[in-house]
């Protein structure tokens, strides 16, 4: 389904019925990351899965792109779908981070929400100069050479050399990315905001689902997260690296139905 907002165009996915669960990807990949998610788990959920703007099938904006102007995208689809029901946002990598800015401005709207392979900090000196670099790069030689330069860490070192299919079907999902959305996306997160301090302000249920082969960001990024988040929950997801949804959906899909039907009974208290 295609749904404008702001006069500009996302794709979307919107399947099943319950309370509305919005899948939130990473850099550089759409919504078609989720494809085990929407199939796995609609029948106990609305679930919904957007590209965010210059990525897979939505329109090629060019930037400036940061966090909160992704939040205010996904806030501009709920209500553009009518959705007036608290939701649960699970946001994987930047997608996590879009969370923490929608949780700023939105919170509101939520009912619960996931993390999973992302952290709280803002990127360090470091990290804003490979941001730079990366952008330089993808400028030059196009999203190809970026994509080429991230499969080998995106996914847990045995799913790379063991699965074959997964690593072409990422190789192609983050191929659809825009160029305007790879460099929007790469300003975005070297400019975000350190999110750090709002973790002991999340007070609503939260998940948190690392993968325990993340070459991206390290489990102990979770671990921090719980210890701050009054009440989170930690379930590390075996056998995955960043995508950890992809890379191990049975663990990931059983997690976060499991926090599906605890929000359920809480509602019903
Ligand atoms: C992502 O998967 O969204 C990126 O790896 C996030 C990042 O580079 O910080």
């Amino acid at each position: 389904m295609i749904v404008n907002i702001k006069g500009i165009s996302l794709a979307c996915s919107d399947s099943g019925q319950g309370i509305p669960l919005l899948l939130v990807h990473g850099y550089p990949l759409n919504r078609r990351m989720w494809a085990p998610q929407v199939e796995g788990l609609s029948d106990i959920a609305r679930v919904l899965a957007p590209d965010l703007r210059g990525h897979g099938d939505s329109q090629a904006v060019p930037g400036p792109y940061s966090m909160e102007l992704f939040a205010d995208d996904l806030a501009a689809l709920l209500d553009a779908l009518d959705i007036q029901q608290k939701i649960v946002l699970c946001g994987l990598s930047m997608g996590g981070y879009i969370t923490f800015a929608f949780y700023r401005k939105y919170a509101v709207r939520l009912a619960g929400i996931i993390l999973t392979a992302t952290r709280a900090a803002a990127d360090s000196p470091e990290a804003r100069a490979a941001r730079d670099q990366a952008a330089e790069l993808a400028r030059r030689q196009g999203v190809g050479a970026i994509v080429n330069s991230m499969l080998p860490k995106i996914m847990a070192p045995t799913t790379y050399q063991q699965s074959p299919d997964l690593v072409g079907q990422a190789q192609e999902i983050m191929m659809a990315t825009s160029l305007e959305g790879v460099l929007g996306d790469l300003e975005a997160l070297k400019n975000r905001p350190d999110s750090t301090a709002l973790l002991k302000e999340i007070h609503l249920p939260t998940l948190i689902l690392p993968g325990d082969q993340d070459q991206i960001v390290p489990l102990e990024e979770a671990q921090s997260m719980q210890a701050a988040i009054p009440g989170a929950r930690l379930q590390i997801i075996p056998r995955a690296g960043h995508l950890t949804n992809l890379e191990n959906p049975i663990a990931f899909n059983a997690h976060v139905r499991q926090f599906i039907q605890f929000l359920q009974t809480m509602e019903g208290k």
